[in-house]
């Protein structure tokens, strides 16, 4: 009976919530804006408890573990960018690190090239994770309550059990071939008796709940240390997992200095390495402002294709160059160079407005002279803004738990260059920035951004989808400030992306449901190689008016169960 009601009150909730999903949800103190209602209704009741946004964005991200599993996580990594309510603004970086004993040929097969998939699969994918140790230190550092307030909402998710949404009961169907390789995962993601979930059923997650309880307790060290960690290390230990305790336990979150653009007057704070979002995303605005890009007219034809052979440059240099600062001892004079005035000006100066260039993976710039990851983003009332961007790389990860944690493991060793030396036309990339050595962060696309105006912040972004985020974070700004539009129109608005190679322009098929009109046509005679693409990128923002109180959250379209919360 203590189930039926609770499931009701749960559910009688998330109907609430899923009815204000995907409009612009005005609010006067505090937003948060996530890939699931209930866990920006998580964060939303820290900030009512007093709570600042960084308290409230560790919650949001504890509480998306529990119920968004595809993306949000214990056993990953992610960044996040803090604007502080005094003007200080700094990230958080807590990617996943490369165990010991990994190696840079370690995906390669006797012939020396990479087994297909090999990176990406099961135990020997996993990277140590982030997570917790990025949270402690957003926590200890700028947050105003303790580990064992902001795990309360998760905790509870987890015990209590949640509804589940059409799209969750339907993800977990899916990989059911997955969860039965793997009986930690199964016990997680099947019903005892093997048979799926159905939408609406309660989902309880007995497991995750003690190890939230562990970081409830203990903190970073209920993940690091103890038996969280033995249990974590034992289980790579039976499946051929590299991650030892050690290597849990020596695991740190750096603090970093924001990348900062000016853009049209525009202050952008985003992630410097290892992740290259900010570059790419600040190197791109550069390119673009010199040009009138309204006149041009949005997703016209010439605008188009000047954002194509932007985003061409801008991952070209991503490839050549970007890496693991820690093991890339110039890369800080690299990325100040790659996001000055003056690279955007003679990059700008090989761009021909009648004909696309070709992406060569010999010659990267030379040539021209020169789905899953979840973002949140919250504000309080004092105008503290985070965003986070974090990841178990693919939906679900590696599609591992280790036995007894209730957590899924990440697989985010694939976006290391498995193969060093090869780069082809597919869009592998074999550069030597992003090989695997021990302890070194892997490159990574995640860009959460903070606009700020007059040193107030006036606009928070970030995505999912891989090398697709810096495009969709890049294009959401660019319909903002250039083209005014409002945040809801500006997040649902048809998106493109090109990373270089492959040297094709993907161009999303429907907005709404119905087919983009795209000058396709327009667009092949320029020499682009256009291909119609499913849905890029699940945005959630929030902007601030300006000369107006309060915020407008705007969870994506494209992602059925997020929501904004406010109050
Ligand atoms: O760090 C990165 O760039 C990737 N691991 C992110 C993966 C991702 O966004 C997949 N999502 N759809």
């Amino acid at each position: 009976m203590r189930f039926i009601l609770l499931q009701l009150v749960v559910t009688a909730c998330w109907a609430a919530w899923a009815a204000r999903a995907n409009g612009p949800v005005p609010s006067t103190h505090g937003q948060v804006v996530s890939a699931h209602p209930l866990a920006s209704q998580a964060g939303l009741q820290i900030l009512q408890a007093g709570g600042n946004a960084i308290d409230a964005a560790v919650a949001t991200g504890l509480a998306l573990a529990v119920v968004h599993p595809a993306a949000g996580n214990l056993g990953g990594g992610g960044f996040m960018v803090l604007a502080l309510k005094d003007g200080r603004a700094t990230t958080l970086d807590f990617r996943e690190t490369a165990p010991a004993a990994a190696r840079a040929g370690m995906y390669l097969g006797a012939d020396g090239q990479l087994v297909p998939s090999s990176n990406h699969e099961g135990f020997r994918a996993v990277g140590i994770p982030g997570t917790i140790a990025g949270f402690d230190l957003a926590l200890r550092r700028y947050g105003v309550k303790s580990w064992s307030e902001v795990t309360q909402p998760a905790v509870r998710l987890a015990r209590e059990g949640i509804p589940l949404t059409p799209a969750l009961a339907q993800e977990f169907a899916q990989l059911q071939a997955d969860w039965r390789r793997n009986p930690a995962a199964a016990a997680i993601f099947l019903k005892p008796d093997g048979s799926t979930f159905a939408a609406g059923e309660l989902w309880r997650q007995p497991d995750l709940a003690r190890t939230l309880t562990r970081l409830q307790n203990k903190g970073r060290d209920g993940f690091y240390r103890g038996p969280v960690a033995r249990a974590l290390a034992a289980a790579m230990k039976d499946h051929g997992g590299l991650i030892t305790t050690r290597d849990l336990a020596t695991y740190a979150a750096i603090e970093r200095a924001p990348l900062r653009g000016n853009y049209r007057g525009w202050e952008i704070l985003s992630m410097p390495p290892p992740s290259s979002g900010g570059t790419a995303l600040i190197e791109m605005l550069n390119i673009l402002e010199r040009h009138d890009l309204s006149a041009l007219g949005h997703n016209s034809a010439p605008y188009l294709h000047l954002l194509t052979e932007t985003m061409r440059r801008a991952f070209a240099d991503r490839a050549r160059f970007l890496g693991d600062p820690e093991a890339n001892p110039s890369l800080s004079a690299t990325v100040a160079r790659l996001t000055s005035k003056e690279h955007a000006a003679r990059l700008d100066r090989t761009i021909r407005p009648d004909a696309a260039a070709v992406s060569d993976p010999i010659r990267l710039n030379e040539a021209y002279e020169s789905p899953e990851t979840t973002h949140y983003s919250v504000i309080d009332a004092a105008g503290n803004a985070v965003v986070v961007t974090y990841t178990l790389e693919n939906s679900y990860g590696a599609r591992v738990v280790p036995d007894g944690l209730g957590f899924l493991l990440n697989n985010e060793m694939g976006d290391f260059n498995p193969q060093p030396g090869r780069t082809d036309a597919t869009g592998l990339i074999g550069t030597s920035p992003n090989l695997i050595r021990p302890g070194r962060r892997m490159l990574s696309s995640m860009s959460p951004t903070i606009v700020r105006r007059d040193g107030q912040p006036v606009l928070l972004v970030g995505s999912p989808g891989g090398r697709t985020i810096i495009n969709t974070v890049l294009q959401v700004i660019l319909n903002t400030v250039d083209f005014r539009m409002d945040l809801s129109t500006a997040v649902a608005a048809p998106r493109l992306h090109h990373q270089w190679l492959p040297d094709e322009l993907v161009l999303e098929s429907l907005t709404a449901g119905q087919p983009v009109p795209w000058p396709r046509v327009e667009l092949e005679r320029l020499g682009h190689r256009v291909r119609l693409g499913g849905a890029q990128g699940r945005v959630m923002a929030i902007q601030r008016l300006p000369g107006q109180e309060g915020y407008l959250g705007a969870a994506d379209p494209r992602d059925p169960d997020a929501a904004a919360a406010g109050y």
